[in-house]
């Protein structure tokens, strides 16, 4: 039978007996390590984090932290894994002889009071003071080491900490200040930290995983040509990636699927290429690689991550498995639809590619066939230079949108040449809003242009009344975001 083998806290533990659809969270807590602890069970608190090391973005190795709720056991066959218990020194007796600087900062500074959300803000923390170029951040090298700098980005601590690491954790009791306060406290790891000097490592390799009980099935092919040969064979496996969406449902709907089919590893669904006519994501990059990786390049792609869900949920969740699942409010779509992104479908037969506002049919159905990757997402360049991306939802960060619209524009000499507004929430499907770019292309841009259209764009799709919003609201946001990105952009010119 096969063995599959997880590395926790530095020590080996076999799998076995877990069901396939066993989370980390639930193998840990299983084991006694009870420090990991389950709140919501569908990846909004964050008490469950733990760190996982990954392929790094500036060093071999990142120990990234995710949703221990949200991750089959299985599909950390053969990787590593650290819970808030690892990460104190342990004395001879198994009790902590030494805090870790991040659990030192957050007890001196009374960032805990019932404790239960700590161990995951220790985890998130933990995963943002190894990052490895946080403390190249200008604020950490302006050397203001005592947080009274008077640069007033309140996002980022001195010691160059950025706050959206902890996007993804709650805490009901203590109140957030004291939190903050530890996160913008610690310094650099020292020179023999075990886990920074682990950074210039490798993650360990993939492995290629047939984990079975009871005749349900974790399966993770080695190869691309493998991957899809499987799917042929099984068109009712469940195709996971970051398993953010797997971990509700098994949780939260107590779905078992018969056969789960990771693909989050295989390497041509990783790739990131910049070429001259576009730029070429891999499906399987998680959110913050992208990020990380384009740094910025692609601006409106920029706008939208730090508003897509929480750190926690972006160090897992990929662009293929946000279109995979088609879900009318991703956030992904709009942006993509602006940027006229198309998607390069695989199967065992070769890839076709297919423009993504083709790509969606009907609620949750698309173009995509059983069988069929989404392998990666094409960006045409050049870029339109004006860009917006407005998420109306009830919280800045950590929040389903009730609209979300992107805009990408050419404006030249004052006329608009080329119009793209990409709509979610407003249909059964992300939309593109052909009235209201139609509207705008060839006319000038002014605020009587930018009327006419917010008052086409406002009858666009069809709106429905929801616990989030009505559909008169929502109607309103697609007219108000036109005109809020008009205004920004006169703003820019005349100041
Ligand atoms: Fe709440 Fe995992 S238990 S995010
Ligand atoms: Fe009680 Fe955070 S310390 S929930």
């Amino acid at each position: 039978m096969y063995m599959a083998i997880i590395t926790v806290n530095g020590n080996e533990a076999p799998i076995s007996p877990a069901a396939p659809h066993t989370t980390v969270l639930d193998f840990l807590r299983e084991r006694g390590l009870t420090g990991t602890k389950e709140g919501c069970a569908e990846g909004e608190c964050g008490a469950c984090a733990v760190l996982v090391a990954r392929p790094g973005v500036n060093k071999p190795t990142d120990w990234v932290a995710v949703n221990a709720c949200l991750v089959p056991v299985a599909a950390l066959d053969g990787q590593e894994v650290i819970t808030s218990e690892g990460l104190a020194t342990a004395g001879a007796s198994g009790e902590p002889a030494a805090l870790h600087p991040v659990q030192e900062e957050m007890a001196v500074r009374g960032g805990s009071q019932c404790g239960y959300c700590t161990p995951g803000f220790i985890c998130s923390m933990a995963s943002e003071y190894y990052r490895p170029d946080r403390c190249a951040h200008p604020k950490a090298e302006a050397g203001a080491a005592d947080g009274t700098d008077a640069d007033s980005d309140s996002e980022h601590g001195p010691n160059g900490f950025d706050l959206h690491a902890l996007s993804g954790n709650l805490c009901r009791c203590t109140g957030y200040r004291p939190i903050r306060d530890a996160a913008f406290a610690v310094g650099a790891p020292a020179e023999n930290d075990p886990l920074a000097q682990r950074r210039e490592q490798s993650p360990p390799a993939p492995v290629a995983t047939a984990y079975t009980r009871d005749d349900r099935a974790f399966l993770r092919p080695g190869t691309l040509s493998d991957a899809l040969r499987l799917l042929r064979e099984r068109p009712d496996a469940v195709v996971v990636a970051g398993s953010t969406d797997w971990g509700v449902e098994v949780n939260i709907r107590s779905r078992r699927a018969d056969c789960v089919v990771a693909v989050d590893r295989l390497p041509e669904l990783r790739e990131l290429r910049v070429e001259s006519d576009r730029v070429e994501i891999g499906a399987a990059l998680t959110l913050t690689e992208i990020e990380r990786r384009l740094d910025g390049s692609v601006p409106l792609l920029a706008e939208l991550f730090p508003q897509f869900a929480s750190r926690l949920i972006r160090n897992s969740a990929t662009l293929g498995g946000n279109l995979g699942t088609g879900s009318p409010i991703g956030d992904s779509p709009p942006v993509l639809l602006a940027l006229e992104a198309s998607l390069v479908l695989a199967d065992a037969d070769g890839e076709r590619e297919v423009p993504l506002r083709d790509y969606f049919t009907d609620y949750r159905q698309s173009v995509r066939r059983p069988g069929e990757l989404i392998r990666a997402v094409r960006v045409p360049l050049p870029l339109s230079p004006v860009t917006a991306f407005h998420k109306i939802a009830k919280r800045r960060f950590d929040d389903i949108s009730s609209v979300a619209v992107a805009f990408a524009l050419d404006i030249e000499d004052g006329t608009v040449r080329k119009a793209r507004i990409g709509l979610g929430g407003v249909a059964a499907t992300p939309i593109r809003a052909l009235a209201a770019e139609a509207a705008l292309e060839g006319e000038p841009w002014t605020a009587e242009t930018v009327e006419a259209a917010a008052r086409v764009l406002r009858a666009q799709g069809t709106p429905m009344d929801d616990h989030r919003a009505s559909a008169g609201y929502r109607s309103a946001m697609l007219g108000q975001s036109l005109l809020k990105m008009y205004a920004r952009t006169t703003e820019a010119v005349s100041s």
